[in-house]
C-alpha cells in the first residue's frame, strides 16, 4: 500500500555537492498531472478502474485518500491502483480531506455528473498565485448546474446536466479538464472554445475515451464531448512526466552531462528540448525514450505560456541554469502572478536577479556558490537541485516535502545519474 510515509523517509532536507557531470540512464515516472485528473475521472464509473505506473508521490497518496472518503474502494499492488467507485457515500468532503490538496477540486466535475450535487472547500490560492476557480463555475453553469459560493465553500447541483458551449477567457487546464468530465454524462453535446491544450488535457480525453466517453479535440482548442448515459471500466497507463523529464534534461545539460531518459516523450517537450538546443545541448531520441549531451550553460531568454508555449512549470528550473550561464537572461511568467519565490533562495546561493513585475533579469557569473537554501514550492525545489548539483561547494536544501509532492525519488533519479545527493534530518 503506498501511504506518505514510504515517502517521506526519514530526513527532511537534501545534501547536495557538485560531483561533476552527470552520465547514465534512468527511467521518467508517470505525470503528476496526467494522473492526478485520471484518479479523479475514475469517480465517473462505477466499474472496476485499473491504473498502472503510478507514481509514489504524495499528490497521488492525497487523491486516493479522498477516494476513499468518498467511498470508492482503492487498492495498491505495486505500481497498479486499482478504483471500484460502486457507491459514493458523501460529495461533500470536508476542509481536512480536500484541503491537503489543490487538485482535490478536481472531483468537483466527476461528483457533479454521477450524483448531482457537489460541496467543496474553495481550493484557495498558494504561493505562486491566487488560483481562482471561475472559469471551472462558469463551465459548470454552462451545463445547467447551479452554483453558489458560501463560507469558504463552492455547492454545486444540477439532477441531469445538459451539454452547452463554453468559451474559456484564459485556457485554463483545470477548468478544461472539470468540464470535460463533468460533460461527458451530460445530456447532449458540449462545446469547449478556448480549452487547454496540455498533454495531460490530452491524456485525460484519452482515458475517458477508454471508458466509452465521445470526445473529439480540434486543434484549435476546441473539444466537442457527446454526452453518453454511462461510462465504463478501464486499464490504462497515463503518459510519463514531461516535467520531469525536463528537469533531468536541463540538469544534464548545464552540468554538461550525456544521460538516456527512458518514458521521455520528446514531442511533450519541444519549446524545452529547443531552449536546450540553443544552449548547445545535443538531443537523441529514441524509440521509448531520448539521450541528451550538455554543454553548459548560456544566457537565455524565457518566457512562459500555456501549451504549446514553454511551460511554466520549467520556469524556475531554467532560472537556475540562467544564474550559472556567463551573462544577461530575462526569465518572464505569464501564467501565474507570483512565481518567483525561488529568486530569494537562488539569491543565497550568489544569484544576481532583479524582478520587475513578471519578469526577472539574470545577470550570470557562470557560477554559484553551496548555501542553505529553502524549497518554496514543488519547481523552486527542482530549480535549487539543479543549481546545488552544479555549485560550488555543498547545498542543503531544506522543506523538501515540496518535492515529493510531484517527483518520484528524485534524489534516487539524480545518484543514478552520478549525482553527489543525500537525505539528511
Ligand atoms: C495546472 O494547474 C497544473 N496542476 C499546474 O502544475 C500547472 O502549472 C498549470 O496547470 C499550468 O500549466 C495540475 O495539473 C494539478 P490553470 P491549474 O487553471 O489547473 C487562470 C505543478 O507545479 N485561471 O491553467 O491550477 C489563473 O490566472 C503545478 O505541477 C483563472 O483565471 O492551472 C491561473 O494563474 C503548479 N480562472 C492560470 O489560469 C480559473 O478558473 C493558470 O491556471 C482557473 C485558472
Amino acid at each position: 500500500m503506498i501511504d506518505n510515509k514510504n515517502i517521506h523517509k526519514k530526513g527532511k532536507c537534501l545534501k547536495i555537492i557538485n560531483n561533476g557531470p552527470l552520465f547514465g540512464e534512468c527511467d521518467i515516472s508517470t505525470s503528476k498531472n496526467a494522473i492526478l485528473p485520471i484518479l479523479a475521472a475514475s469517480l465517473l464509473t462505477k466499474e472496476t478502474v485499473v491504473i498502472r505506473k503510478v507514481p509514489k508521490i504524495t499528490d497521488v497518496n492525497n487523491m486516493i485518500f479522498l477516494l476513499k472518503a468518498f467511498g470508492a474502494g482503492v487498492t495498491v499492488s505495486k505500481d497498479t491502483l486499482t478504483v471500484s467507485a460502486r457507491t459514493i457515500k458523501t460529495t461533500s468532503p470536508n476542509e481536512y480531506m480536500a484541503g491537503k490538496l489543490r487538485a482535490s477540486f478536481l472531483f468537483m466535475g466527476p461528483l457533479l455528473a454521477r450524483e448531482g450535487y457537489v460541496t467543496m472547500p474553495l481550493p484557495g490560492g498558494c504561493r505562486i498565485g491566487l488560483r481562482p476557480i471561475d472559469l471551472h463555475i462558469k463551465g459548470f453553469k454552462a451545463l445547467g448546474a447551479k452554483v453558489i459560493t458560501v463560507s469558504g465553500h463552492v455547492i454545486t447541483w444540477g439532477k441531469s446536466l445538459s451539454g452547452g458551449t463554453i468559451y474559456l477567457d484564459y485556457p485554463s487546464v483545470g477548468a478544461t479538464e472539470n468540464i470535460i468530465m463533468a460533460a461527458c454524462l451530460a445530456r447532449g453535446t458540449t462545446t469547449v472554445i478556448g480549452a487547454a491544450a496540455e498533454p495531460e488535457i490530452t491524456d485525460l480525453v484519452h482515458f475517458l475515451k477508454s471508458m466509452g466517453a465521445k470526445i473529439h479535440t480540434i486543434d484549435s482548442g476546441r473539444i466537442i464531448i457527446e454526452g453518453v448515459d454511462t461510462l465504463g471500466g478501464t486499464d490504462y497507463t497515463p503518459i510519463s512526466d514531461r516535467i520531469e523529464a525536463g528537469t533531468l534534461m536541463l540538469a544534464a545539460a548545464v552540468s554538461g552531462g550525456d544521460i538516456r531518459l527512458n518514458r521521455a516523450n520528446i514531442n511533450h517537450l519541444e519549446p524545452v528540448s529547443l531552449k536546450l538546443a540553443e544552449a548547445g545541448a545535443e538531443i537523441f531520441p529514441y524509440s521509448g525514450g531520448l539521450r541528451i549531451k550538455g554543454k553548459g550553460a548560456v544566457p537565455m531568454d524565457i518566457v512562459s505560456s500555456p501549451y504549446p508555449g514553454f511551460p511554466t512549470d520549467m520556469q524556475a528550473p531554467f532560472m537556475a541554469a540562467c544564474c550559472i550561464a556567463n551573462g544577461v537572461s530575462t526569465v518572464s511568467e505569464t501564467v501565474f502572478e507570483n512565481r518567483f519565490l525561488h529568486v530569494a533562495e537562488l539569491e543565497k546561493m550568489g544569484a544576481d536577479i532583479t524582478v520587475a513585475g513578471r519578469t526577472a533579469v539574470i545577470t550570470g557569473r557562470g557560477h554559484l556558490s553551496g548555501a542553505e537554501v529553502c524549497a518554496t514550492d514543488l519547481r523552486a525545489g527542482a530549480a535549487l537541485c539543479i543549481a546545488g548539483l552544479v555549485a560550488h561547494g555543498e547545498t542543503i536544501i531544506k522543506d523538501i516535502y515540496h518535492l515529493e509532492r510531484g517527483y518520484e525519488d528524485l534524489e534516487g533519479k539524480f545518484k543514478r545519474l552520478g549525482a553527489s545527493i543525500q537525505r539528511m534530518s
